[in-house]
């Protein structure tokens, strides 16, 4: 582990760059180094077994090659595997990310908050604790939302198709408007302005970037890791669906959110 190396960034495919965007505002210095697993996304649908064995092999390949941190940049990665990547490699910085519950809890008194997550994140044990600490605060709704990260996935992130899908995932709240929004799930912010179209735009969105990058700037300055920040870092994608495609397509999410 050297302050001169990478920090890695993992996701299940294209989500993790919402996160991403925000680690280098806050650091450009840094050098990053992007994985995502779109050949094995979505990772919402998978078990719980699935995605923890897919997230420790990620771990295990990028820090063998050198990565001075990993990013767990996936709300789902982070709900089934943080555990089990925390004990295997208790001497590592590992930074994870959860559905951020708590501004939308507190954003007004006793608001109506909806919680927008993949299938799994919704299962998962870590979520429950997640829900007990925050709905004496808030009446939190839950909504899995199918189909959302693939069309993410093939690079739907405008236009009616997308339109059409999130008017039917919000077709159970029956026109109630909630008082906030929960993005659990980092594909989701970037179709932040379609959600924000379809739920109301005076609906307030929260999402986990911002944190998790702070966090992880925490965390390195604690280990003593951080890079020199008069330089400028570099950031490199990898994409184990081998798709020139996707990988143009990251780099276009990446501009694209940091306008
Ligand atoms: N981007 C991921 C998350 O934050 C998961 C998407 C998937 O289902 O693969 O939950």
């Amino acid at each position: 582990m050297h302050p001169n190396s990478p920090i890695a960034v993992i996701d299940s495919g294209l989500g993790g760059i919402s996160v991403l965007r925000e680690l280098v505002r806050l650091m450009p210095w840094e050098d990053f180094r992007y994985f995502g697993d779109s050949a094995n996304a979505p990772y919402g649908e998978k078990s719980t077994a699935e995605v923890r064995a897919l997230t420790l092999s990620h771990a295990e390949r990028l820090f063998s090659e050198g990565a001075k941190a990993l990013v767990v940049a996936c709300n789902t990665a982070t709900g089934a595997a943080i555990t089990a990547l925390r004990e295997r490699f208790d001497d590592r910085v590992i930074i994870g990310i959860e559905p951020a519950l708590k501004p939308a809890a507190r954003s007004k008194t006793s608001p109506a908050v909806l919680v927008m997550a993949t299938p799994l994140t919704l299962k998962q044990e870590k979520f429950e604790h997640l829900l007990a600490q925050y709905n004496k605060d808030a009446r939190i709704t839950v909504l899995p939302c199918h189909g959302l990260v693939e069309l993410i996935e093939q690079g739907v992130v405008t236009g009616e198709r997308l339109t059409a899908h999130l008017q039917e995932l919000f077709a159970p709240l029956a026109g109630e408007t909630p008082d906030a929004v929960v993005l659990g799930c980092t594909h989701y912010p970037l179709v932040r302005e379609a959600i924000q179209q379809v739920i109301g735009q005076n609906v307030p969105l929260f999402d986990g970037g911002i944190g998790t990058a702070r966090e992880t700037l925490r965390r390195l300055e604690e280990a003593g890791l951080l890079n020199g920040t008069d330089r400028t870092g570099t950031v490199t994608f990898e994409n184990s669906a081998d798709s020139p495609t996707l990988l143009a397509l990251c780099r276009d999410l990446l501009e694209e959110v940091a306008k």
